[in-house]
């Protein structure tokens, strides 16, 4: 068995020990997988399989919104887009959480393992009601699937002409070869009628910022150890 409950040491001042806080769900445990802090408030943010948390600075749970079990298939576009197969219930490990400064409201970004690693954005404030909720697209694109079923890695940084960039990395997963993300890209997310897109920070001409490995390699590529169910 895996890590069975969620454990946050948060060191709110790292000169003082006494600071130390934890936040432990014990009605609901499952296993952690990334934290990050609002910068403004310090209001802290976790993720977890199936769940997202937003705690206070000093650790008191204000919020949870659940990201799964959901019907999902691996060879199949998130919905409405038919799928072949059949869809059946399952986990998600929200192994992307990052805040995007967005001139009007910050917002958090969770991109996890199912319908091809395609993100969601919520306002920090609706974390707990699940009121506004956006999925990035395009829902059926590699340039939106950030996440999957291997280890994947994104973080916000400066990016081109110091615009805020997405810049991320995906291990090999047995994704059909045209939903398949390049293995590390930069994106940048743009805003159109109301919704999120995810588009290469570069693209023209057939070029891309994205690098994908040669089809007989791409198995070899790891970032990190997959973790174990
Ligand atoms: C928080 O971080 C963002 C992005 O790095 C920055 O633009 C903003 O000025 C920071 N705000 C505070 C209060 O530090
Ligand atoms: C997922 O869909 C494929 C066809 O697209 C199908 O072969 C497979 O059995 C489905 N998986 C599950 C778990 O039903
Ligand atoms: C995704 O859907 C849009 C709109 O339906 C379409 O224009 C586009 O070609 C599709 N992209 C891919 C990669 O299939």
């Amino acid at each position: 068995m895996n890590l069975l409950l969620i454990l946050i040491l948060i060191l709110l001042l790292p000169a003082s020990y006494a600071n130390l806080g934890t936040f432990e769900d014990v009605r609901d445990p499952s296993v952690f997988q990334r934290v990050v802090v609002f910068n403004r408030t310090r209001e802290v943010f976790a993720s977890a399989r199936n769940a997202l948390y937003h705690l206070s600075p000093d650790l008191r749970l204000l919020g949870k919104v659940s990201t799964g079990p959901f019907m999902d298939n691996a060879t199949c576009l998130h919905p409405p887009y038919p799928c072949g197969g059949r869809r059946a219930p399952r986990p998600q490990d929200n192994r992307v959480l990052e805040i995007f400064h967005h001139p009007e409201s910050p917002l958090l970004l969770s991109c996890g393992t199912l319908y091809q690693g395609v993100c969601t954005l919520r306002t920090l404030s609706d974390v707990s009601e699940g009121r506004k909720s956006w999925s990035v697209g395009p829902l059926n694109g590699s340039e939106a699937f950030v996440g999957g079923a291997g280890s994947s890695v994104a973080f916000f940084g400066p990016g081109f002409g110091g615009q805020t960039t997405l810049w991320s990395a995906v291990s090999h997963d047995e994704r059909p070869d045209e939903f398949l993300p390049p293995a590390v890209s930069s994106r940048i997310l743009v805003q159109r009628g109301g919704q999120f897109f995810f588009e290469y920070a570069q693209d023209s001409e057939g070029q891309y910022t994205g690098v994908r490995f040669d089809a007989r390699y791409r198995r070899l590529y790891k970032m990190a150890p997959d973790k174990k169910k």
